[in-house]
């Protein structure tokens, strides 16, 4: 199963073309396999509370490493109520081959509304090895390789590092137009073609 979710708050954007180009490729080369779909940013996750940080607590302490025993910490209404928001979200993830992950970089990061989604679904010592990560960003700026940039690109640099340390996934893909501002910025304007370049090699790695 394909799970892909999208981010950013504009309805016209880049990540999200290049997800959706991901997406129809994948379910053309797996028309049985499934697909889900979740618009973080118009239908956002709510935030954890209180009662999320007990059922946390409860797997760590019981040292449940399961994903399927999870649902055995919510035994008062509140944790109950919190688990009814993360079922489905856990439920989705567990169930798919590949994650797809349509981002912009907001702040140097990640959207807030992609990062309650992290904490909803992320528990103690959790694994989702065997699953592919694929991540379709967009900024608007250039953070590559040797850019002075390069260094606060909190973007990809978190997300590598979170499937990594955190769900035991090292299988993960960057799809990346850059320099989106150049459309906007006058000052960035000189580097428009830059940006059609970076945005063509990502659609054509994208529809690969
Ligand atoms: C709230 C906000 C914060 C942003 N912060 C950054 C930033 O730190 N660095 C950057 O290069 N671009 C930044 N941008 C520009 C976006 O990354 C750029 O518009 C990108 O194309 C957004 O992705 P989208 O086209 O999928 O919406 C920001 C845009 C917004 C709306």
């Amino acid at each position: 199963m394909l799970l892909h979710l999208d981010a950013s708050a504009r309805r016209t954007s880049f990540s999200r073309e290049l997800s959706r180009v991901y997406a129809d490729t994948w379910r053309a080369a797996h028309p049985d396999a499934g697909y889900v779909y979740r618009d973080l940013a118009a239908n956002p996750v709510p935030h954890i509370t209180e009662a999320w940080t007990e059922l946390s607590d409860h797997v760590m302490s019981h040292e449940i490493t399961d994903i399927s025993r999870y649902g055995e910490a919510a035994r008062t209404p509140a944790r109950r109520k919190a688990w009814e928001i993360v079922r489905p979200l856990l439920d989705e993830v567990v169930a798919a081959d590949t994650v797809l992950i349509g981002t912009p970089m907001y702040n140097y990061s990640i959207p807030s509304s992609l990062k309650a989604w992290l904490d909803q679904i992320t528990f103690p010592k959790m694994s989702l090895k065997g699953r592919s990560f694929v991540v379709t960003a967009a900024r608007g700026g250039a953070y590559g390789p040797g850019t002075p940039r390069e260094p606060v690109d909190h973007q990809e640099r978190f997300l590598r590092d979170f499937v990594a340390g955190h769900f035991a996934v090292d299988d993960i893909t960057f799809i990346t137009t850059e320099l989106a501002n150049s459309l906007i910025d006058p000052a960035l304007a000189h580097r428009r073609e830059e940006h059609e370049r970076s945005r063509q090699a990502a659609l054509k790695a994208a529809a690969r």
